[in-house]
């Protein structure tokens, strides 16, 4: 990996070629005069800690509820361009990526910051492979799990709990180790998703098949019956595979931002993972996929679009599948979401819900709520159509989600742990609330 270069350690060739590399202040409270360096167009928030009203006072920290506007770290794994749609792994663009390349071989660009080599691949894909299978006592637990949990629930609960199976993967600084957990937790994500599924369905677990891709071992894990070898359809296997790519990561995400936080207490990769996975069940990051096809089920035909879309636009409810913190272009996953769809529709029928789909984002893309928000239909807006198509359940839709977004993870918690400029994560506040009082005995309340 390559050495982290501080966000205000420009080259002397950097700083020279751009001019004077810093920013003024004035603090129009005192008069006083501030020089702060910028790098990468960034200034550093402790720089401004500085600006103190008098020695006493603690110094000015920047306020930014939600991150809008704030870097939590260097990386160098995901470069999204949100205004001009743009979306690239170490450098590769997502449409090239999602053509050409496969989930596995992706995971590695992602994880290694290079394409790997034949053998390497080939290597990386073994380990992987003999990793999917999960100690018999998992499923114990998912046993114990309501009929009708919710898989993330499940996801969420059996991740988590592969930490106390490895207490080798407390050994965070061990590269070795680090790379025995990546293989595990990429492996075992579609084992711990297909077992959940089944079980809410009261069906035998079905075993990995080390035969298989990553996707058409998925695939059986999860529609196996009674043959006794399960062969997956190519192009589902092929779509499932390319979804898994545009899901590998999205730089700091939600979910990033959850491993990347936990992570940063030192815990293990499975405890921190459990975080994000939860971090992405929500309806605003990946639970979205799910809302959109409850959403299309709900409006029921084109005819209802227009006036559902007014609700959107008094503030009733977001529609969902739209807008996006970093895009405020057309999302590229979602053109390639949308090309997959018809792959699939060709061979399982045209879902009817695309029609409603497609009708909400025709009235959006004019609409100047929409248009002036700069609102577009985001990543999620088409997957759960393809996913519905596919057979799978709503419930299912975010798990999906969370299985390849697993490379992207452990790449960002690695990134994080080491990069010697990080600390455990803890923001400062703004305190607003009642000066010091004594205590008031409850007879005097
Ligand atoms: N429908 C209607 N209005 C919206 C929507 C929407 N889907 N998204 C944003 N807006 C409005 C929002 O009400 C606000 O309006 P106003 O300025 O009048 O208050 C304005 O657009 C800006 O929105 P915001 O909430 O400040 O934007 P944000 O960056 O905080 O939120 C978002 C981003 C993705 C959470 C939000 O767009 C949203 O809730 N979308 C629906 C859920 C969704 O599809 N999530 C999946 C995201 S992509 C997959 C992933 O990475 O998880």
């Amino acid at each position: 990996m390559n050495p982290v270069k501080s966000a205000t350690q420009a080259t002397a060739e950097e700083a020279s070629r751009m001019g004077k590399q810093t920013l003024t202040i004035i603090d129009n409270r005192t008069g006083k005069q501030y020089e702060i360096p910028i790098a990468h167009d960034a200034i550093r928030a402790m720089d401004l800690r500085q600006i103190k009203l008098n020695e006493h006072d603690f110094g000015m920290v920047s306020y930014d509820p939600a991150f809008t506007n704030t870097a939590s770290c260097i990386s160098r794994i995901t470069y999204i361009d949100g205004d001009a749609g743009i979306l690239r792994y170490r450098g590769y663009p997502i449409e090239e990526l999602a053509e050409k390349s496969n989930y596995l071989e992706t995971a590695y660009l992602i994880l290694r910051g290079e394409l790997p080599t034949k053998q390497q691949l080939a290597e990386w894909t073994y380990h992987i492979t003999h990793h999917t299978f999960i100690h018999e006592s998992i499923k114990k637990f998912l046993d114990g799990f309501h009929y009708d949990a919710h898989p993330m629930g499940m996801m969420i609960s059996t991740i988590a709990a592969l930490s106390t199976f490895y207490p080798d993967a407390k050994d965070i600084f061990n590269q070795e180790s680090r790379l025995k957990q990546t293989w595990r937790l990429i492996g075992k994500m579609p084992t711990l998703a297909g077992f959940a599924y089944r079980h809410s369905l009261g069906m035998p677990y079905a075993y990995p098949d080390n035969e298989l891709s990553y996707a058409g071992n998925f695939l059986n894990m999860l529609f196996k019956t009674t043959e006794l070898k399960y062969r997956p359809n190519p192009t589902l296997e092929r779509a499932l595979d390319t979804l898994f790519i545009l899901h590998a990561d999205h730089e700091q995400n939600c979910s990033a931002n959850a491993m990347r936080n936990v992570g940063s207490s030192h815990v293990d990769p499975y405890s921190a993972t459990a975080a994000a996975t939860a971090a992405l069940y929500g309806p605003l990051h990946g639970g979205a996929n799910e809302e959109v096809l409850r959403m299309l089920l709900e409006i029921g035909s084109v005819q209802r679009v227009p006036e559902y879309i007014k609700r959107v636009k008094a503030g009733e409810f977001k529609l969902m599948g739209f807008g996006h913190r970093v895009y405020k272009n057309y999302d590229p996953r979602a053109r390639i979401v949308k090309r997959i769809a018809d792959e699939v529709f060709e061979v399982m029928g045209r879902n009817p819900l695309i029609d409603i789909a497609l009708e909400c984002e025709r009235i959006a893309l004019q609409d100047d709520y929409f248009v002036k928000r700069r609102l577009y239909p985001n990543v999620d807006f088409y997957t759960g159509l393809i996913y519905q198509s596919m057979g799978f359940p709503v419930t299912m839709f975010p798990v999906l989600f969370a299985i390849p977004r697993t490379s992207g993870w452990i790449a960002q918690w690695e990134e994080m742990l080491l990069d010697p400029e990080q600390k455990i994560a803890r923001p400062r506040q703004v305190y607003l609330g009642e000066e010091q009082r004594p205590y008031v005995p409850i007879e005097q309340r």
